[in-house]
């Protein structure tokens, strides 16, 4: 199987991700909110920025070097010691290749072992049943349901 890696956001980087971005309507509840993306310069600027929090790690997903999709670990609580996973490929198609299952992995690996969490959190709307399949064979729990959100959490093996 072809091989992702992770690694830390740039800006250049942020750009190329954005600039064959396609969103996707599985993570849309009510597609009254949905519409296809349009890369604008200034927005990813602006996007890029305000992901630059001390309780953040912004990724980029990388295939033979060029950016396939983002990955978050955010709400970093060190005292707690827990975070939460968000995960998006760039477009259609880069995804059902195995790469986002194994980005997710590669996730939980820096969670654990980098940034010493005792657990990861994940949600994902109830209709996205790619998302939770992931979450499950990645050893997720299941711990809620509420609203339109399926709420999942990871603890540290
Ligand atoms: C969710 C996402 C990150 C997964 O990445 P991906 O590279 O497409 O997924 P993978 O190819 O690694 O794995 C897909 C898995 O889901 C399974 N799958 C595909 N469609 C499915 C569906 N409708 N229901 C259940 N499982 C499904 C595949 O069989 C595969 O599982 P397997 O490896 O056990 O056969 C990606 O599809 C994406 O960016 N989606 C839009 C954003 C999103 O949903 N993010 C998560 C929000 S919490």
């Amino acid at each position: 199987m072809d091989q992702i890696s992770l690694c830390v956001m740039t800006r250049e980087l942020c750009h190329q991700l954005y600039q064959g971005w396609e969103n996707d309507p599985a993570i849309y509840m009510d597609m009254g909110l949905f519409s296809p993306y349009r890369y604008s310069k200034e927005a990813v600027d602006r996007y890029f920025d305000a992901k630059q929090t001390p309780d953040r790690v912004l990724f980029a997903i990388l295939k033979d070097g060029a950016p396939v999709g983002e990955l978050q670990l955010k709400q970093i609580d060190r005292e707690k010691r827990e975070c939460a996973l968000s995960v998006h490929m760039q477009n259609d198609g880069v995804k059902g290749r195995g790469y986002g299952t194994q980005a997710e992995r590669l996730a939980l690996r820096y969670a654990f072992d980098v940034l010493d969490m005792a657990a990861v959190n994940a949600d994902t709307v109830i209709k996205n049943t790619r998302s939770q399949h992931i979450l499950e064979k990645l050893g997720f729990q299941h711990v809620r349901d509420e609203g339109d959100f399926r709420y999942y959490r990871r603890r540290r093996e």
